[in-house]
């Protein structure tokens, strides 16, 4: 079958490699891709937000799968789109429509699912300009820290968390009136904090049945010893220690089934990855947030643990079979390590030839921000290589990634040398 993946991250390179190890798999082309997905598939210059240029190269190359990377296309409609085109309606496009991707595209709409739906998750209100009185009121009554949500999509940026009353007030303020976050932040969520460890924890569903994925724990901030602003994520371990079986089933009967039935019930139009974002407080799950699509770079570490065919998988979800599928996971760790460009999650600079990306055994590299030029791979973006290690323990398997990490270079390489530590 011919696949089509949209996105450019590590994350696309985890699923392309995966992808294109599958017997099913006949042409797989990734747009944009990296110059690491080039070497699974075939980069294809598109940009994954016009949906017109999306179909004519989809009926042009006869794609008949397409799996949606990052949640952009998602929340703005390319599976309705899909849906609605009378030459692509056959064609299987893995991902929620836009009903479904709201649970990621409105804190908002997804905090109102959760409530309706009994998963636990903080207590929260929501305040724009024309309620802003009522939510410094709701600030006064609340306990410090004070957590502030943009609704919308921000990039990953819009989340506060604030000691400071007079702050959090002046902030709410900023973000509704004066749009800090632009129309992501005409509506702000005011949240109870919840204090504890996070772990992503991923499924896949066609909106009925699920298949619970690995777990995995990202390293969010840029700093080491979780300092400094947040980002994408800067590593990633899978499985999570503290995510023991009794915590699982917890997070399984509570969370991810009652996710499923308030998808079905609620009519959302749903076929793709879910990854709900958990806290564990005290041995029970809260979710934070959900996101309808993998996480970067929890994927780097998800995928290679899964032995099965990913492309049956995704097929099995077309056709109601999912329920057939019995996951197969390789014993052991899995850990990978960002390298970024230093300035990364602000300003900072592309176009360095990376050296030493041969890859060696028991490890695996993930390209997120890199390009082919000059017959070169070059630094294209903030987070650039994925480092990814296996092992029969967290540390051999750290051993294996922070040996890329160090080997692999470029003028202005960045990473932290603590992911995976707190673990141990
Ligand atoms: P989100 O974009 O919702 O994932 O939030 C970004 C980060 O803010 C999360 O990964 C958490 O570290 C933190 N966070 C979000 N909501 C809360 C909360 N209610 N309590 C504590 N930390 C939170
Ligand atoms: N690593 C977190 C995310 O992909 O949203």
């Amino acid at each position: 079958m011919n696949i089509l993946v949209l996105g450019s991250g590590g994350r696309e390179h985890a699923i392309s490699w995966k992808i294109s190890q599958s017997d099913l798999c006949k042409n797989l082309f990734i747009a944009p891709g990296n110059a690491g997905t080039n070497l699974v598939g075939n980069n294809i210059n598109l940009d994954i937000n016009n949906f017109k240029r999306i179909k004519e190269f989809v009926l042009d190359k006869s794609i008949n799968l397409v799996i949606v990377g990052p949640e952009e296309p998602l929340v703005k409609g390319i599976v309705d789109f899909f849906k609605s085109e009378e030459e692509l309606k056959n064609i299987n496009i893995f991902g929620p429509a836009k009903t479904g991707a709201m649970l990621e595209g409105s804190k908002d709409f997804s905090k109102e699912f959760m409530f309706r739906n009994k998963i636990p998750c903080g207590k929260s209100k929501t305040f724009s300009k024309n309620n802003l009185t009522e939510g410094f009121k709701f600030l006064d009554d609340i306990k410090p820290p004070y957590v502030l949500k943009a609704d919308g999509l921000a990039a990953g940026k819009g989340v506060l968390i604030l000691d400071n009353l007079e702050e959090a007030k002046s902030e709410l303020k900023n973000m509704v009136v004066d749009e800090k976050f632009g129309e992501a932040s005409k509506n702000v969520l005011v949240e109870e904090y919840l204090d504890g460890i996070e772990v992503s924890v991923f499924a896949v569903t066609d909106g009925r049945d699920y298949l619970i994925l690995p777990e995995a724990k990202d390293y969010k901030r840029i700093g080491e010893g979780d300092t400094g602003p947040n980002t994408g994520g800067m590593g990633a371990v899978s499985p999570v220690i503290f995510a023991d079986n009794k915590f699982m089933e917890k997070v399984e009967t509570r969370v991810i089934k009652r996710t499923i039935d308030g998808i079905r019930k609620e009519k959302l139009d749903y076929t793709g990855f879910i990854f709900a974002g958990l806290m564990n407080v005290d041995g029970d799950p809260y979710v934070i947030e959900y996101n309808v699509r993998m996480g970067d770079p929890e994927t780097q570490v998800v995928i290679p643990r899964i032995n099965n065919d990913l492309l049956d998988i995704i097929i099995k979800c077309f056709d109601n079979k999912l329920s057939e599928v019995k996951l197969d996971i390789k014993d052991g760790y899995t850990t990978t390590v960002i390298l970024a460009s230093e300035g990364y999650p602000e300003s900072y600079e592309k176009g360095d030839t990376i050296s030493n990306l041969e890859e060696k055994k028991k490890n695996q590299i993930f390209h997120a921000g890199t390009i082919n030029e000059d017959e070169k791979v070059k630094s294209n973006g903030g987070r650039v290589i994925a480092c990814t290690g296996e092992g029969e323990t967290i540390d051999e398997a750290l051993e294996n990634s922070y040996y890329l990490a160090d080997k692999i270079t470029w003028r202005n390489k960045y990473y932290r040398r603590d992911i995976g530590k707190d673990l141990k």
